[in-house]
């Protein structure tokens, strides 16, 4: 890479622990239905829209249903998961991650919100987050989830950046490979166990900033 223009985050698990959120509303749709779901089965919903989710889950409990009974099954999901969010507040922005934001915008760095999320605006807003992102691309304007890259090109387009000048920072399986499969660096937020793919893994933004971001990937 020979310089870097953009950097495209993730919100799930990246900026704020959603996923958490996430888990909890799936569990208890697990729980109605009948069938246990852990933590590493939530791994594979982690990233991807919300029907993929749901289909990932009928298939740990090896249940299937029509279409219409699974669009009532991830509405339900959905009521419970906004229940959580609409509870957020901007202390529940992870930690490190409004600093590293503000080290890119003193670089003049463009920055992207690239959600699966249909419901990324409510966060944003919850966490008092908008203002801090040119662009926001989120599951009401993207039609393919991850791994497909639609969402980072069309968050790099929205920013009039070529793919080989953006970094994405995504901390699920799905959403790495995503960034891979449109040619763009990426670091992982979580542990590198499970971000294998990833070119740079790390815990949280903590103690992170654009310098450091530099050094690691401009050769
Ligand atoms: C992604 C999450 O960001 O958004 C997934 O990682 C989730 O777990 C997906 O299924 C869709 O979210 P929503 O809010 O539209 O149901
Ligand atoms: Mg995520």
């Amino acid at each position: 890479m020979t310089e870097i223009e953009a950097c495209i985050f993730d919100l799930d698990g990246v900026i704020v622990d959603t996923a958490k959120y996430h888990y909890l509303a799936w569990k208890r749709l697990a729980k109605e239905l009948d069938f246990d779901f852990s933590k590493n089965d939530n791994e594979q919903l982690k990233g991807v829209s919300r029907m993929t989710s749901l289909d990932n889950l009928l298939g740990i409990g090896k249940l299937s249903f029509s279409q219409e009974e699974k669009l009532k099954l991830a509405e339900k999901k959905n009521f419970w998961y906004v229940e959580y969010i609409t509870k957020m507040t901007p202390e529940e922005i992870l930690p490190g991650v409004i600093e590293f934001i503000n080290t890119l915008r003193e670089n003049k760095i463009k920055i992207a919100l690239a959600s699966a999320s249909k419901n990324a605006v409510k966060i944003l807003n919850q966490i008092n987050m908008m203002n801090y992102f040119d662009v926001i691309i989120d599951g009401t304007k993207v039609k393919e989830a991850k791994p497909n890259p639609e969402v980072f090109l069309k968050s790099a387009e929205e920013l009039g950046i070529e793919p080989k000048y953006c970094v994405v920072f995504e901390d699920a399986v799905a959403g790495i490979q995503a960034a891979i499969n449109a040619q763009m660096n990426n670091v992982g937020i979580g542990t590198s166990d499970i971000l294998t793919k990833a070119d740079y893994v790390m815990n949280s933004f903590e103690n992170f900033n654009f310098d450091q971001l530099r050094k690691y990937f401009i050769k």
